[in-house]
Formats: C-alpha cells, sequence, structure tokens
C-alpha cells in the first residue's frame, strides 16, 4: 500500500501524495466537508469540496476511528485557518479519492480527549483503543526514546546487549515467583526470573566483561502505583570493577545522557548526584528514598540522589532470622568483614540505590567473586549446606574458574518513564499492564485451562 507519514508530507506543498490513518474528527461546515486525519506521526487537515458530489457523499459516511487511505493534493491553508501550534498547521490535503479501509464501532470513549478519567477496566479492556490517544501514544514514544538513549550510550562503551533466559530457577530478590510447570518432567518447574541476576554475573564469568539487558522481570507481589507483576529493568553488569563509585558515576551520566536526549525540558536539581548514607537518609528523612526537590509543585524538576552504605542483611519480619537486604550476592564492605561471625547484623553492603523524586528507580552492588565468601554468606542466611548446594551449587562452582571482580546495577525502566512523563502509576507507560489485581481486562488472564491441557502439564487444580 502506497503512503506517507502525515509528518513527511508537510514540506510538500503543490504535490500529490496518498496518507493514511483514523479519523479523528470530522466538521461538517455547510457544502464543505473537513476530516482531521491521525497516523501516528500527526493529524492532518482534509477538505472535501463540494464540486465533486461522489466522493462528498462518501466523506459525509465517515465516523470517528473509521480507518481510510486518501489521495490528494497537499495545499498551503489560507492565511487565517494556519494553525501555528500544529507540526501541520500551514497545510491541508485537498482531497481527491478516498477509500475506506475498515469502518469502526463508536469507541467506548473518546479518543480525540485524553483517556485518563476514563474508567481504567474500560481503559484497558480496550487498551488498542487508549493507546490512539495522544498521551498514551506520546508515552510508548517516551519509553522507546529512553530505551533507545540507554542502548545508544551503552553500546558506546562497549557493553553488549545479551538475552538470558525467562524458563528458568529461582533468583533470591525476596519476592514471590511465578512458576511455570514442565510437561516433559512431571512434578517439576519452570521459575520466571525475578531479574537476570545470576545470569548476568555468570556472564561475567564467561568473560563478556560489559553486559545489558532491556530485561523483563517477574514478581508475584501486591500491586501497587508504582509495581507490576511483570515490569522490565535496563540491567547491567561489569567487570574488573571493585568501588561503588565507578559503577554509580557511569550509571549517573547515563542517566543524564537520557533524560538530556529525550526529556530537555526537565532540570536536574543537582550535578553530580547527591550521595547519601542509609543511616543518613532514614535518620533525615525517615526513609531510604527521601523526594530532595526543592519546589516540589515544579512538575519538571529532577532530584536525583543515590543511596549507598545499605545494612548487609535485615531481619525478617516473620521468623526473626537474617535476610539479604538486597540479594545475597552483594558483596560486605572490606571494613565490616570482620564483623560478619561477631555481629552480621552490623555489616554493610557495597550496595548503592539510585533514586529519584521519591521512587527507588535503580539498585545494584558490588558482587561477591569468591567461592567461600558466597558459601560464609548463605550460612549466615541460614541455609544448610544441602540447600546451598541444590540452589546455589552452580554459583559456587563458577566463582571457582577464574571468576572476575564485578558489578552492577539495574534501572527500573518502567518507573523512570513514568517520572519523565510526569505519570502517576507505572501502568501508563507500560502498553499493556495489568490491573492493581495482577488481571488483564483485554485478553482475560489469569484464564481457566482445559482439563486436557492440565493435565498434560501434570498440573491438578484444586481451585
Ligand atoms: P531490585 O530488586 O532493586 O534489584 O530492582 C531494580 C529496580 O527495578 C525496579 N523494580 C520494579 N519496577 C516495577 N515493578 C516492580 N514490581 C519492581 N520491582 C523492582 C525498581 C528497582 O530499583 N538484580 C538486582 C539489581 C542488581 O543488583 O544489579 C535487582 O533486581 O526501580
Amino acid at each position: 500500500m502506497k503512503r506517507e507519514f502525515i509528518a513527511d508530507i508537510v514540506p510538500k506543498v503543490g504535490q500529490e501524495t496518498t496518507v493514511a490513518g483514523w479519523v479523528h474528527a470530522r466538521r461538517d461546515m455547510g457544502k464543505l466537508i473537513f476530516i482531521d486525519l491521525r497516523d501516528r506521526t500527526g493529524i492532518l487537515q482534509v477538505v472535501f469540496l463540494p464540486s465533486d458530489k461522489e466522493l462528498l457523499a462518501q466523506a459525509s459516511q465517515l465516523r470517528p476511528e473509521f480507518c481510510v487511505s486518501i489521495k490528494g493534493q497537499v495545499n498551503t491553508r489560507p492565511e487565517k485557518l494556519k494553525n501555528p501550534k500544529m507540526l501541520t498547521g500551514s497545510i491541508e490535503l485537498l482531497a481527491q479519492k478516498l477509500e475506506i479501509l475498515n469502518e469502526a464501532k463508536t469507541p467506548p470513549f473518546e479518543i480525540d480527549k485524553d483517556t485518563m478519567p476514563v474508567n481504567e477496566e474500560l481503559r484497558l479492556k480496550y487498551r488498542y483503543l487508549d493507546l490512539r490517544s495522544e498521551r498514551m501514544r506520546r508515552n510508548v514514544e517516551l519509553r522507546d526514546a529512553v530505551t533507545g538513549s540507554f542502548r545508544d550510550w551503552l553500546r558506546h562503551r562497549r557493553f553488549l546487549e545479551i538475552e538470558t533466559p525467562i524458563l528458568t530457577k529461582g533468583t533470591p530478590e525476596g519476592s514471590r515467583e511465578y512458576i511455570v510447570p514442565s510437561r516433559i518432567h512431571p512434578g517439576k518447574f519452570y521459575v520466571l526470573p525475578q531479574s537476570p541476576q545470576q545470569f548476568k554475573q555468570l556472564l561475567m564469568v564467561a568473560g563478556m566483561e560489559r553486559y545489558f539487558q532491556v530485561a523483563r522481570c517477574f514478581r508475584d507481589e501486591d500491586q501497587r502505583g508504582d509495581r507490576q507483576p511483570e515490569f522490565t529493568q535496563l540491567d547491567m553488569e561489569m567487570s574488573f570493577i571493585d568501588q561503588e563509585e565507578e559503577v554509580m558515576q557511569l550509571v549517573e551520566a547515563m542517566l543524564i545522557a537520557a533524560v538530556e536526549a529525550t526529556a530537555p525540558h526537565k532540570k536536574i536539581l543537582q550535578k553530580p548526584f547527591p550521595r547519601l548514607s542509609y543511616a543518613e537518609a532514614m535518620a533525615k528523612y525517615g526513609n531510604d528514598k527521601p523526594d530532595l526537590r526543592v519546589h516540589k509543585d515544579d512538575p519538571d524538576e529532577l532530584a536525583f540522589c543515590w543511596i549507598i552504605d545499605f545494612p548487609l542483611f535485615e531481619h525478617s519480619d516473620t521468623e526473626g532470622r537474617l535476610v539479604s537486604a538486597h540479594h545475597p550476592f552483594t558483596s560486605p564492605k572490606d571494613e565490616d568483614r570482620e564483623l560478619l561471625s561477631v555481629d552480621p547484623g552490623k555489616v554493610r553492603a557495597k550496595a548503592y540505590d539510585v533514586v529519584l523524586n521519591g521512587y527507588e528507580i535503580g539498585g545494584g552492588s558490588i558482587r561477591i567473586h569468591k567461592r567461600e565468601l558466597q558459601n560464609r554468606i548463605f550460612e549466615i542466611l541460614g541455609l544448610s549446606a544441602e540447600e546451598i548446594q541444590t540452589r546455589f551449587g552452580h554459583m559456587l562452582e563458577a566463582f571457582e574458574f577464574g571468576a572476575p571482580p564485578h558489578a552492577g546495577l539495574a534501572v527500573g525502566l518502567d518507573r523512570l518513564v513514568m517520572i519523565l512523563a510526569n505519570e502517576p502509576n507505572i501502568r501508563e507507560i507500560i502498553t499493556f499492564p495489568k490491573t492493581g489485581d495482577a488481571r488483564d481486562p483485554m485478553m482475560g488472564a489469569p484464564s481457566d485451562l482445559p482439563r486436557s491441557q492440565l493435565a498434560e502439564a501434570n498440573i491438578q487444580s484444586l481451585a
């Protein structure tokens, strides 16, 4: 199908072209009909003149969201009808031929208006229509721009983009996991990754040195505005790094470059980002993700900060046991090593979080790369020798083959884009998100499965 994007025809005054898209609005002005035609790149005014009666009659059938292709001549608009606020505000298309590619039912909500006030269940059920609205399209574009900026920046610094498995074994990142039954191995299960943590460390053992991935992560946790059961990390890992500052400076430069490239109107309050110890943040702000904005009502202010010197362990709420504050692969501070055997609760970690406007948008650490220390941490976490072997034997073994010192971090892409887009929750910047109770009203997931399919997967449902 021959067509040009609306954004590309602006300089083509006097030429004939064919455009395609959706009817955004129709205005009947006496004998004339005006159509606002929308494609992904913009909105174009199309005029149907009374001289061609057949064409005019065809145009009068058009309704919002009809999918059409229109051939016509690009003309300059009469001076008083020019609209400098629109990309196409100086031109219009004089229609010569109209093809209705597909009709549309009346949409369940108005797409030419902001859909934010519409019931969210309805928006999610008809997400493909919601995504036609300008705000949602902009959010999709911004997300693409941010991801693209990260990719370019990292590739220029010898980072390799590497995919890691989705069907895998659990990574202890503190959340409940999604499990997938194995058909071929009855009674056995895969687990969806909470993050690519172990794989990225093993890629360092594999000599890849600099890795990144736009990685989908899965966590079966209670939902909040800044949490989804599946979300995306810009995940990275580097070898031959042993100081927190090395990672923090690199990530900081990458974040600043992304903001400057994709949201240049935003003002970063402090560069370099301030560094606060966990103890300082707790004492001063009562939490470890302080909102350091000075003008909280300025939508363009960005206050980044780093939180460092986290405790390595915390006490679990339920059993009073020690659990990892980040994950068990995090290295303790050298000066606190002695405390591991006497007072592990006091040991600080070589870990860092990056916080933006009161949200934790990323976190990482210098990793353990020696078998003995990793084993010691698992013991402190209360794992038996057998559990250590079955759950993490592969990591311990890998560390015995010349594992380099390494470190990394993961940025919560959804949260970062949410803040850059001034959106109140991450559902607005995920194309097909889940509801607050982890459903997809459009697909109808989660759903029942036929008994035969369950049997094949060796599942007996108790529900
Ligand atoms: P962590 O668990 O801190 O670290 O996750 C990194 C970042 O991911 C984002 N995030 C989420 N975003 C949306 N929905 C969620 N449910 C969700 N959970 C986390 C946050 C968070 O800062 N493997 C380590 C990283 C590392 O050590 O390199 C990890 O996953 O913005």
